[in-house]
C-alpha cells in the first residue's frame, strides 16, 4: 500500500470499530443507493460547469451504475492495496478529464448530507452518532486520494514542464552555435592552410627557431581552435548514427579499461556492475562510448581521493540504462539545470562542451538522462531504447 494511503487512514484514525459499522451499514445503505445516486447527479446537472464535464445520457448512466459500486465497495471495504488501486483510477480520470478538483468537495458533500441524512432514519440516536463518524472518516478519506491525485498531476505537470523549457533552451544554443560554428570554420581553414604554406617556406628558408618556434605554436593553438569548433558542431549538429548490434557490457568494459589509469592515479575504485548475459541494443557504438567515457571522466573528476565511482547497466525487453554514480561532493541545485547547456562549466579548465555533448547524443538516441545528486552521491541514468 502506498505510504499516502496508509498516512491517511493511520491520520484520520480509522478504527477496526469504525469499519465494523461501515460494513455493518452496507447492508442497510444499499436500497437507498440509487436514490443518492440520483441526488449525486441532480447537483451535477444544476451546476452548468460541472454538466459540462459530462458528455451525454450514456455516460451518466455509465457512471450511476459505477458510482454504486463506489458507495458499496467503501463501506464494505477492505482498506487495501486493491481498494487504493480502485480508487486511484477514479481519481486520475477525473484529472484526465480536466474535472476542477473543487467540485470533489461539492460532490463528497452531497453523498456525506444523503448518507447522514439515512443513517437517522436507519439508527437510534447515540448509535446513529457513532455510525456518522465511521462515514465522516471513509468520505474524508476519499476525498483526500482523490485530491491527492490533482497533486500528483501538477508535479508531474511541472516536471514535463521544466523538461520541456531545458529542451527549448538547448535547441535554441544549438541554433546559435551551428551559427556561429560554421562561420568561424572556414576562415580558420584558411588560415591553417596559409599557416602551413608559410611554415614550409619558412624552414626552407632558415631553421632559426626564433622564426620556427612561433609559427609552430601559432598552429598548435589553430589545432586548438578547430578540435573546440567541431566540439561544438558535435554539440549543434550531431552528425547521423551509423547504427548496428552492440553489446552495451563490452562498451561499458572498453570505457572502463580505458579510463582505469585516470581512476587509479586518483585512488579511485571504478567498479561495473553487468548483467550475466549480454545487453545487444541497436545503437551507434561510437557514440554510445563518447557519452559513457564523458560521464565516467567526469564521474572520476568528481569523486573524491580514494572515491569510488560505479558504472552500472541494466535493462528490459525495450530499454536500456546506464547508471552512472560518483561519492562526490554532489552538484548544486543551482547548477544541475544548466548542466547540459553549451559553455556552462564549473571547472577552471573545459570548454562546457562535454555534457551539452553527451545531451545531444543521448537525445539523437531518442533517450533521456537524468539527473540525480545530493552531497555524497551523483547518479547520471541514462536511459536508450534498445531498437531505433
Ligand atoms: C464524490 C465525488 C465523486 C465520485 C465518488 C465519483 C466517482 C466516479 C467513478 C467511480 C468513476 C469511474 C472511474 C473509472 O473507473 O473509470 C468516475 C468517472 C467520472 N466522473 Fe466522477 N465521481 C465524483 C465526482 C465527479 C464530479 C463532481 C463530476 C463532474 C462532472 C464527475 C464526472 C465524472 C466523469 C465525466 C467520469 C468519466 C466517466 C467515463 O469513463 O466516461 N465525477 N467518477
Amino acid at each position: 500500500v502506498p505510504s499516502v494511503f496508509s498516512d491517511l487512514v493511520r491520520y484520520i484514525a480509522i478504527s477496526d470499530d469504525d469499519l465494523a459499522l461501515l460494513r455493518a451499514l452496507e447492508p442497510r445503505l444499499a436500497p437507498f443507493f440509487p436514490d443518492v445516486a440520483e441526488r449525486f447527479y441532480a447537483a451535477l446537472w444544476s451546476d452548468p460547469k460541472a454538466a459540462a464535464v459530462l458528455a451525454g445520457p450514456e455516460q451518466v448512466e455509465r457512471l450511476r451504475r459505477t458510482l454504486i459500486d463506489w458507495m458499496s465497495t467503501g463501506l464494505l471495504g477492505p482498506l487495501d492495496d486493491r481498494f487504493y488501486e480502485k480508487r486511484s483510477r477514479i481519481g486520475r480520470r477525473h484529472v484526465q478529464i480536466g474535472l476542477p478538483h473543487h467540485y470533489m468537495f461539492g460532490a463528497m458533500s452531497v453523498v456525506r448530507t444523503a448518507y447522514q441524512e439515512r443513517i437517522h432514519t436507519l439508527y437510534p440516536p447515540d448509535e446513529a452518532a457513532r455510525v456518522v463518524i465511521a462515514v465522516n472518516k471513509l468520505i474524508d478519506l476519499e476525498l483526500a486520494i482523490m485530491v491527492h491525485h490533482y497533486q500528483l498531476d501538477s508535479e508531474e505537470k511541472l516536471i514535463a514542464r521544466e523538461r520541456r523549457m531545458q529542451a527549448e533552451r538547448i535547441s535554441a544554443m544549438q541554433t546559435m552555435t551551428a551559427g556561429l560554428a560554421h562561420e568561424v570554420r572556414n576562415p580558420l581553414n584558411a588560415a591553417k592552410l596559409q599557416l602551413e604554406l608559410l611554415d614550409r617556406r619558412l624552414r626552407r628558408e632558415s631553421n632559426d627557431p626564433r622564426l620556427t618556434d612561433p609559427s609552430e605554436l601559432a598552429q598548435q593553438e589553430i589545432s586548438r581552435l578547430t578540435d573546440l569548433v567541431n566540439d561544438f558542431l558535435a554539440f549543434a549538429r550531431p552528425p547521423e548514427l551509423q547504427l548496428g548490434d552492440h553489446d552495451v557490457a563490452v562498451t561499458v568494459q572498453k570505457v572502463a579499461e580505458l579510463e582505469r589509469p585516470s581512476a587509479t592515479a586518483k585512488e579511485v575504485e571504478l567498479v561495473t556492475q553487468l548483467p550475466s548475459t549480454p545487453v545487444v541494443v541497436r545503437c551507434d557504438a561510437a557514440k554510445l562510448h563518447q557519452i559513457l567515457d564523458n560521464l565516467v571522466r567526469n564521474a572520476i573528476e568528481a569523486a573524491p581521493p580514494r572515491g569510488t565511482v560505479r558504472v552500472e547497466l541494466a535493462s528490459n525487453e525495450h530499454t536500456f540504462t546506464l547508471r552512472i554514480v560518483d561519492n562526490g561532493p554532489g552538484i548544486a541545485e543551482e547548477h544541475q539545470a544548466r548542466i547540459y547547456e553549451p559553455f556552462y562549466t564549473t571547472k577552471s579548465m573545459g570548454t562546457g562542451l562535454g555534457m551539452s555533448i553527451v545531451h545531444s547524443l543521448v537525445a539523437l538516441h531518442g533517450g533521456t538522462i537524468e539527473l540525480d545528486s545530493r552531497p555524497g552521491t551523483t547518479r547520471f541514468h541514462v536511459t536508450l531504447p534498445r531498437r531505433q
